[in-house]
Formats: structure tokens, C-alpha cells, sequence
């Protein structure tokens, strides 16, 4: 059940992340409000991982403070994350749906029903009793989307979910992020893509080396690049 309080917005308040020497991310900034998907934009390495694994609660700053609502102690029920590569249980796809609403709390005589809502909801009714680890890249990648839906997250935490997809399996995740943002699920997304940022974003967080430099609207961001780093990354040089 979601508690009525909500996990917007999401502020890191001069956030720094090392581990031993090194600084992966450096006095981090950042307010990500409700609305359309929050695109975390950046290199290789450049601290996007790192910046979701905060959001959702699985790191802690090295310094600095980030909040969900306003609150430092928000549990991670109202969250949900997907990492780049989905892990699936032995399992048909229909059981690892079922068990990530069981997870969540869902009662067992509601899950049969919402585990077949889900699998619609993603295209994946008709592979429902196939083995989920047979599935292919963007399947597996919409069945965890499933999964994490099924947690009815308020935040909706994304890993580069299309950095292995082609094209076609590519159209078929966005369409579902696009759905679930629609319905009113807040999507932070990591991506390299500018593409995706003209398809899906409201927003763009564009990160180097650790270091924000950037936070616009998707078209600023794209038509007016605010520094030297973005307006590189906008022409497609390579930003290090
Ligand atoms: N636990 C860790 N210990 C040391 N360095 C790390 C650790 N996690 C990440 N890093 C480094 O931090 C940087 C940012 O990593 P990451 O958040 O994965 O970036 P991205 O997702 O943008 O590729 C990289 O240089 C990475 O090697
Ligand atoms: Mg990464």
C-alpha cells in the first residue's frame, strides 16, 4: 500500500560519493520534481550509476544529503530500479512476475490477475510460461519492467535499460516507459543517447567525470547547450 506522503521531490544537497580516492560523483546539486522522465545524460563513467544508486537509497553519500519528499528516512517502497541487466529467477516469466508481487507485498489471491495485467501491459502475455531466462535481451527487459511495475513505485529508476537493444526492441521499452509515465510514475532514466533524450525526456541531468553540468528542459538542453561540455556532447564530439 503506498503511504500517502510522497518520495518528490528528489534532492541531492551538495552530494559528493568517493570510494577510497577516487570522487565518483562531486557536490552534487539537484532537485528532480514530478513530471515527464528525468533523463541522466553522460559519458562512460561519468557517474550515472552511481547518481541512481542514490536515488533509490542503495548508497549513501560520502557527504552531503540527498532527501525523497522533503524526507532524509523515505524507506524504498515508493521506488523501484532496474539495472542494466535484468536478473531472472529459474522461473517462467509469469513467476517472476508473480514473485516480485508477492514481494511487494501483493496478496496471493490478487496475483494470478495482476501478474497477467502486467504481462499485457508489456507485450508478453503470450510468452507468459516461457523460462524468463530464455527470453531475448529486450524481452527479459521488458519483463523486468513488468516487475518493477508491479511495485506501483511513485519513482521509477532506469539503467540504460536499451544500451544492449536494437531498434525495434528499443521502440517497444520506450513505449513502456512513455506508458508508465504518462500513468503518473516519475522516470529517471540513465541514458548515453541524445536520441532518447528527444523521444522521452522532459528533463536532462547531464553529467562529467562526476560533476553536474547541466540540469535544463530536454530542449534547452538540446537547442541552447548552457556549457562547452554539453554543446559538445549536443554536436556529437566525444565528451571525456
Ligand atoms: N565501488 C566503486 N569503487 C571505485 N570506483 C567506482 C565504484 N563504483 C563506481 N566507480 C567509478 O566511478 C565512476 C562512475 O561510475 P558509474 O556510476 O558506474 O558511471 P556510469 O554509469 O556513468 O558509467 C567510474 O569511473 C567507476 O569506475
Ligand atoms: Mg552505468
Amino acid at each position: 500500500m503506498r503511504a500517502a506522503a510522497s518520495d518528490l521531490p528528489l534532492a541531492f544537497d551538495d552530494v559528493s560519493l568517493t570510494a577510497g580516492a577516487t570522487t565518483i560523483l562531486d557536490r552534487v546539486n539537484l532537485t528532480i520534481g514530478p513530471g515527464a522522465p528525468t533523463l541522466i545524460l553522460g559519458p562512460n563513467g561519468s557517474g550515472k550509476t552511481s547518481l541512481l544508486r542514490l536515488c533509490m537509497g542503495l548508497a549513501e553519500p560520502s557527504t552531503g544529503a540527498v532527501s525523497w519528499g522533503g524526507r532524509a528516512d523515505a524507506g524504498p517502497e515508493r521506488r523501484a530500479i532496474l539495472f542494466q541487466k535484468p536478473v531472472m529467477l529459474r522461473r517462467s516469466a509469469a513467476a517472476n512476475v508473480a514473485y516480485g508481487l508477492a514481494q511487494a507485498g501483493c496478496p496471493r489471491g490478487l496475483r494470478t490477475r495482476r501478474t497477467e495485467e502486467l504481462l499485457d501491459r508489456v507485450g508478453l502475455s503470450a510468452l507468459a510460461s516461457r523460462p524468463a531466462r530464455r527470453l531475448s535481451g529486450g524481452e527479459q527487459q521488458r519483463l523486468a519492467l513488468a516487475r518493477a511495475l508491479g511495485r506501483q513505485p511513485e519513482i521509477l529508476l532506469l539503467d540504460e535499460p536499451t544500451a544492449s537493444l536494437d531498434p525495434a526492441a528499443t521502440r517497444f521499452v520506450e513505449e513502456i516507459i512513455l506508458d508508465a509515465a504518462r500513468s503518473g510514475t516519475k522516470i529517471v532514466m540513465a541514458s548515453h543517447d541524445l536520441g532518447q533524450v528527444r523521444r522521452l525526456a522532459g528533463d536532462v541531468v547531464f553529467l562529467v567525470r562526476g560533476r553536474l553540468f547541466e540540469h535544463a528542459a530536454a530542449s534547452d538542453f538540446l537547442d541552447r547547450p548552457a556549457t562547452p561540455q554539453a554543446a559538445a556532447f549536443v554536436r556529437g564530439d566525444l565528451v571525456l
